[in-house]
């Protein structure tokens, strides 16, 4: 009976993960939409912000998803300490996140950002 009970609580954790993998799946349609808070300082090439402090802006274009996704995750928890970058992150969403790294990954992005 108790290894029953354990071996539903795996499969149990396994359909919450699949669900999340999902959930992590964006749609570049919809980051497309939303990403002309990130086109002031992305995608204009060897762009530099001035502020707070002169800073060369990364290329996003042709970035894989899921290392856009886990940045703009470090910039909201603080992971990742950089002012201007926190605070666009702060306000997305997971599915926000998703979304824009599905866009910047795709091919037309990396072909807009050469
Ligand atoms: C005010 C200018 C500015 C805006 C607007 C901006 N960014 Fe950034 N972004 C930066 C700078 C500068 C860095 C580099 C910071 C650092 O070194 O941590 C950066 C870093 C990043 C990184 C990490 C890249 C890497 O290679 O590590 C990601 C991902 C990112 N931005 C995504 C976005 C997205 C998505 C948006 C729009 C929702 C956006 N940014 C809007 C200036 C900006």
């Amino acid at each position: 009976m108790k290894r029953h009970a354990a071996l539903s609580t795996v499969v149990a954790a396994a359909f919450v993960a699949a669900g999340a993998l999902h959930a992590a799946e964006g749609d570049p349609a919809a980051g497309k939409a939303k990403t002309s808070m990130c086109a002031g300082c992305h995608g204009i090439g060897g762009y530099k912000t001035a502020f707070p402090e002169v800073y060369s802006v990364p290329k996003l274009g042709g970035q894989h998803a899921a290392y856009i996704v886990k940045a703009l995750q470090a910039y909201k928890s603080g992971e990742r300490a950089h002012p201007s970058m926190r605070a666009i992150a702060a306000g997305l969403s997971e599915k926000e996140m998703a979304d824009l790294a599905a866009y910047y990954a795709s091919d037309t992005a990396r072909s807009a950002a050469k």
